[in-house]
């Protein structure tokens, strides 16, 4: 077809993914943090970066507005751009998994058809193995906010420019967000309180522990 790699050929690399992860003492895997601007996926990414990297873990983070400064500069927030967007992150998180990485991704990734197609690029029975072993796994986390609790932070001032029309197809004001059905973690405020950073990134390393 014109315009797509043809005639290509798979390599495979002596050093293997279970040398790497022997090196690396952990498994890679796909840390998936979801939710609406302002509902903390930043926050708890670094949060569960740095919480990581004292416990002896290697991770990194792609976060959705800094991966949009670079690979993903071409764009825009229309549903396609967004897809295209989601799909590569899915595709550089894979790359870091396969690495032996723990891989953060962190960005709205408000379509729910979008979040399953990363998951489902991530090797056979992937997803299963999250129940028994986060090897070659893809852990969804929500950050279940609601909307009023991200617009009343506004932090970057968006959700005002959203609401006076200049910015369009805001997600949760002019834009869906859908969350998900079926995620492994999801991050919520307890008796109108949110979480703290340390409180959320330990939620997420019990779940990571409790699943090997
Ligand atoms: S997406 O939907 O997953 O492709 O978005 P993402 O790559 O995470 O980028 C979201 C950040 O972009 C800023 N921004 C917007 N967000 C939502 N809708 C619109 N229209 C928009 N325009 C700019 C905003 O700073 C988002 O950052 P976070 O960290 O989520 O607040």
């Amino acid at each position: 077809t014109v315009g797509r790699s043809t005639n290509i050929v798979w390599h495979e690399c002596p050093v293997g993914k279970l040398e790497r992860q022997k090196l690396l003492g952990q498994k890679g895997c796909v840390i998936w943090i979801t939710g609406l601007s302002g509902s903390g996926k930043s926050t708890l990414a670094c949060a569960l970066s740095r919480e990581l990297y004292c416990r002896g873990h290697l991770s990194y983070v792609l976060d959705g507005d800094n991966v949009r400064h670079g690979l993903n500069k071409d764009l825009s927030f229309k549903p396609e751009d967004r897809a295209e967007n989601i799909r590569r992150i899915g595709e550089v998180a894979k790359l870091f998994a396969d690495a032996g990485i723990i891989c953060i991704a962190s960005l709205i990734s408000p379509y729910r058809q979008d979040r399953d197609a990363c998951r489902a690029i991530l090797p056979e029975n992937a997803f299963i193995e999250v129940i028994s072993s986060l090897h070659d796994a893809i852990c969804n986390v929500f950050m279940d906010m609601p909307l009023e609790v991200c617009e009343a932070r506004d932090a970057k001032g968006l959700y005002k420019l959203a609401r006076a029309g200049k910015i369009k197809g805001f997600t949760g004001i002019d834009d869906l967000y859908e969350p998900p059905l079926d995620c492994e973690i999801t991050i919520q405020q307890k008796d109108g309180v949110c979480p703290s950073p340390a409180a959320m990134a330990e939620q997420v390393v019990s779940y990571l522990e409790s699943n090997g």
